[in-house]
């Protein structure tokens, strides 16, 4: 089925979340990548934990609980930068292939969406941050239905949304977890391995994976 419209992942696909820490690094201490490292994994877990036990709390609220641990478990970062690091975290770098593919995309017709955990308010400080306003057609968060990816139904968004099959659908994530609940979906998923990671999910692989999103318009 042809490929009408690019779904994107927002943070680790559009925005790099450790340019939060990154920007802060000095003040942060010499446990700065660690402090990064938790504040993401946590961030994770707390969404797929509270999806399963059907205790939704928004992304935001998870956001800074998982950096109130990351402080706990990286004693050397001064708590005090909390405040710093979660307004950097409003306005995350966006990684600098994305404006171009995206404005490529749009120039080929196709629509374009974020599917993603954060908040609409997130997600509208981030675009907007990013230079990225008015180039999405749809901005669709899981907290419209209290229930974070890899649920089904938080897939269901876009499909929703778009009015399209899922094969009619590019999904476009650097969390190999997401590419395979998209997968898992029947969306074609492409998978940005930013970080180099290794294989998983073997049993929901994506159609391509690339190490940023400049290979996409080639596909
Ligand atoms: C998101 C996170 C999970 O944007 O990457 O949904």
């Amino acid at each position: 089925m042809a490929i009408s419209v690019y779904v994107f992942d927002a943070y680790g696909t559009l925005f790099d979340v450790h340019s939060a820490v990154r920007r802060h690094a000095g003040a942060v201490g010499p446990d700065a990548e660690r402090l990064s490292a938790v504040w993401r994994a946590k961030q994770l877990e707390y969404s797929w934990v509270r999806t399963l036990m059907g205790r939704y709390q928004d992304f935001w609220t998870l956001t800074e609980q998982a950096l109130d641990v990351a402080f706990a478990a990286c004693p050397s970062a001064d708590p005090a930068r909390k405040a710093d690091l979660l307004e950097a975290y409003r306005s995350l770098d966006c990684y600098p292939e994305v404006p171009g593919v995206l404005d490529g995309l749009k120039k080929r017709g196709c629509r374009l969406g974020v599917l993603s955990n954060g908040t609409a308010d997130m997600l509208a400080d981030a675009i907007s941050a990013g230079g990225l306003a008015g180039l999405f057609d749809a901005v669709l968060s899981a907290d419209e239905i209290r229930t974070y990816k890899t649920a089904e139904t938080a897939y269901e968004l876009a499909t929703t949304h778009f009015r399209v099959y899922p094969e009619a659908i590019s999904f476009q994530s650097s969390n190999r977890w997401d590419v395979a609940g998209a997968s898992a979906c029947g969306f074609r998923t492409i998978w940005i391995n930013r970080a180099g990671a290794p294989e998983e999910y073997v049993d929901l692989p994506p159609a391509a994976t690339l190490s940023t999103l400049d290979g996409l318009l080639s596909l």
